[in-house]
């Protein structure tokens, strides 16, 4: 991963960035072909199903790693080579999800939405009451993909025993990038002179067991949120009763139709207009303008106005941009001057500096138009739109079960709040919820005309925590 740690005088802490990549390599291995496994991974067989290895059928009990049969002749290997987690990746997931895991392969910068990147340990479609899938989760994601997405279903292509070795491969890439994150953090703050006690190979063996810990609760028998009561039929009255709750206009007050919107179709006005989002995501436009916006903002810093003039030659010449790309960008800032300028929001003045002179209202529209976008992405910092729920078409299952998931535990870095908590007399009310929402793809006339209860700003979707990469 590029990062770029810079101590107070602003020289990069090449001490630092090279003992977090020794410390890594020293719990992970150097590349992913000469991979380790660290210590209490708990990944079954201790890892071995990572690499590639010989099956011998006349001993079904022994599996031998790869370099044991080097040196034995061919016609004593009449064993069946087994591609482990690691090639299988390679071949069925890498194009996507990259090498490391950071959801960048070749191919993701042309999908919408991005494939994940697993370093952050944050996934969506969980059944536990964390972010960390189970071992189920992930096999009925990868069996049967993520719905409406490019990410594909398994099912037809890869055998069971291959998947639960592409899963071992994920979780360790999962480990392995979560406690580079997390090395990374505590470098942060990590001086140069001192950087051998703080990071080493024993603090990094301790934030990857902790890592590799999480991964294990989630998958231990208790840990799936299941529903507390059966599920209820789907009768007209349990619709109807779902349609009040997703409307809001009951004593919960529910915000789902501030996203979803008052007709299901995913256009709430807690998240960007969807004519926006349109422009910015498939026609590439529209970031240019909220990157305008923070060169204004400099400039009436400066304290630039419509009388006084600000000096644009003050400004560094490239600032970060606004996120949405799902990775950071630099632009220039002069040609973001000069558009201001060709806009008229800025104007040039004799000796070279330049007034401030959008109108007062397009200002303010247009930051309050930056900060629905910045409140619409997730928490990978990519663009993101509430499901329409017409369409029956669910990422993360459709069984009744499924539906129950999303909605009592919400969708890790991805908005949609957890509502587990919100019937604690009457438990049974989520499923009235579920069949509403099961039964709106058959029904459309469901939402006619319908009008949503009150939003409550405070329940509105705030800024994602973190758009670093
Ligand atoms: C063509 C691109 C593509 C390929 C190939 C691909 N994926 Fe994905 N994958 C995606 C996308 C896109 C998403 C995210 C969908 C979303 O967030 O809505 C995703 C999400 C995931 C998730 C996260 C699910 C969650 O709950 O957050 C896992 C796990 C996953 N993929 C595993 C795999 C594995 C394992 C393979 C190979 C066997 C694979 N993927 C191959 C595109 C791909
Ligand atoms: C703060 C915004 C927000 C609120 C409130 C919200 N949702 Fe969502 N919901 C989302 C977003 C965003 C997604 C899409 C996430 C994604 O694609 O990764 C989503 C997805 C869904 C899905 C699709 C699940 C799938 O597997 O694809 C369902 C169903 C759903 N929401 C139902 C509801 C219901 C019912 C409520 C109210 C009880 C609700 N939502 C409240 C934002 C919200």
């Amino acid at each position: 991963m590029s990062i770029d740690l810079r101590n107070e005088d602003g020289s990069p802490k090449t001490g630092v960035q090279t003992q977090v990549k020794r410390v890594l390599a020293e719990l992970f291995g150097e590349t992913p072909d000469r991979m380790k496994v660290p210590p209490g991974s708990g990944l079954p067989e201790g890892g071995a199903r990572l690499a590639r290895r010989w099956y011998d059928a006349a001993k079904p009990d022994l599996v031998h790693p790869l370099g044991y049969f080097k040196n034995l002749p061919n016609s004593e290997r009449s064993f069946v080579r087994l591609d482990g987690g690691y090639s299988l990746y390679r071949q069925h997931c890498l194009h996507c999800h990259g090498v490391s895991g950071d959801g960048m392969g070749p191919t993701a910068t042309y999908l919408w939405p991005r494939p994940r990147d697993y370093r952050r340990g944050v996934y969506k479609f969980t059944s536990t009451n964390s972010n960390k899938p189970s071992r189920e989760d992930l096999r009925r994601i990868i069996l049967h993909g993520v719905h409406g997405t490019s990410m594909p279903a398994f099912e037809a292509l890869m055998s069971e025993a291959d998947i639960e070795q592409v899963i071992d491969y994920v979780i360790f890439l999962s480990a392995r990038g979560e406690t580079e994150l997390a090395l990374i953090n505590e470098a942060m703050s990590a001086d140069d002179a001192d950087v051998q006690s703080t990071i080493n190979a024993e603090a990094g063996l301790s934030i990857a067991q902790t890592v590799f810990e999480s991964w294990r609760q989630a998958d231990a028998p208790d840990a799936a949120l299941n529903p507390p009561v059966v599920r209820k039929p789907s009768t007209p009255e349990s619709i109807e009763s779902g349609k009040s709750l997703f409307l809001g206009k009951t004593k919960e007050n529910l915000q789902c139709a501030g996203c979803h919107g008052a007709d299901g179709a995913g256009n709430g006005p807690s998240f960007i207009p969807l004519k926006t989002f349109q422009e910015i995501v498939f026609k590439g436009q529209g970031l240019a303008r909220y990157d305008e916006l923070l060169v204004l903002e400099r400039l009436i810093e400066q304290g630039g106005t419509d009388q006084v003039a600000a000096d644009p030659t003050k400004l560094p010449a490239q600032i970060s941009g606004t996120p949405g790309e799902g990775m950071s960008r630099m632009v220039e800032t002069s040609s973001l001057v000069k558009n201001l300028i060709t806009k008229k929001y800025l104007t040039p003045t004799e000796t070279g500096g330049v007034r401030v002179t959008i109108p007062a209202d397009e200002l303010t529209d247009l930051k309050k138009e930056r900060d629905l976008w910045l409140a619409s992405l997730d928490d990978w910092g990519t663009p993101l739109r509430p499901a329409n729920l017409l369409r029956g078409v669910y990422k993360g299952g459709r069984r009744p079960l499924d539906l129950y998931w999303r909605i009592a535990k919400g969708i890790n870095g991805a908005k949609m709040p957890a509502h587990a908590s919100i019937f604690p007399d009457d438990p049974g009310k989520m499923w009235d919820v579920v069949n509403f929402v099961l039964a709106l793809p058959y029904q459309p006339d469901l939402l006619k005309g319908a009008e949503a209860g009150p939003l409550n700003p405070a329940a509105m979707v705030t800024p994602a925590s973190e758009h670093s990469n």
